[in-house]
């Protein structure tokens, strides 16, 4: 029988083939920590991962998560929109960082209400786009199925179409649910020979 294997799982499988042992990543939503406990092991102790959400549940969740797995000095947790990266992560990681992870919409147990919004979403791409190395990897889950969700879906695809093809290769993969509410993950990969 054919495994069925979720859009988070394969975002899992393609940012973990990128990443290797002292790399920095970033976590763009921090949510209940499972991306995040993720990006740590796979940075091992070497590497470093900074993560980001606007609400502070989200990081007490993933400190607790990390805390867990002794991993908590691995990561540095910003109680900050992902639109503000640049101002946190320190200058020398610019064009340095092995992977970035988006998982948008809300944060699963609290206020459906607080979701990403396109307009913060786009400015926070284009950030972490300016702070991937050249073959590295941004991985964006989004979910057109909640209220919001639909237009912020829609944009992304636009601007992942307008992003520079000599730098980005970009695809998006549907679920196997090939339904317009489905969620659909978004992978874009920065070309190596960018000099
Ligand atoms: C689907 S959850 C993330 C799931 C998470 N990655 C995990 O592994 O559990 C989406 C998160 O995005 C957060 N969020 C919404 N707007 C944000 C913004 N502008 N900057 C950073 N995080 C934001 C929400 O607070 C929520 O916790």
């Amino acid at each position: 029988m054919m495994k069925r294997i979720s859009l988070l799982e394969m975002a899992h499988d393609i940012v973990g083939s990128y990443l290797k042992p002292g790399d920095i990543a970033v976590d763009a939503t921090l949510g209940n920590g499972h991306d995040t406990l993720f990006l740590a092991r796979s940075v091992a102790a070497e590497g470093h991962v900074y993560g980001f959400d606007i609400q502070r549940q989200a990081l007490i969740k993933t400190y607790q998560r990390l805390l867990e797995h002794d991993l908590q000095r691995r990561v540095t947790l910003c109680l900050a929109s992902h639109a503000d990266m640049l101002n946190h992560l320190p200058q020398q990681y610019n064009g340095r960082i092995a992977a970035a992870m988006f998982n948008l919409g809300y944060l699963p147990g609290a206020d459906k209400t607080v979701i990403t919004q396109i307009d913060s979403t786009l400015l926070a791409l284009n950030a972490a786009c300016s702070l991937l190395a050249p073959r590295a990897v941004m991985t964006v889950l989004a979910y057109p199925g909640h209220a919001g969700g639909d237009l912020e879906a829609e944009q992304l695809l636009a601007w992942s179409q307008r992003l520079d093809s000599a730098c980005f290769r970009s695809e998006v993969i549907l679920s196997n649910h090939d339904k317009p509410t489905a969620p659909r993950l978004f992978v874009i990969r920065k070309q190596a020979d960018l000099l």
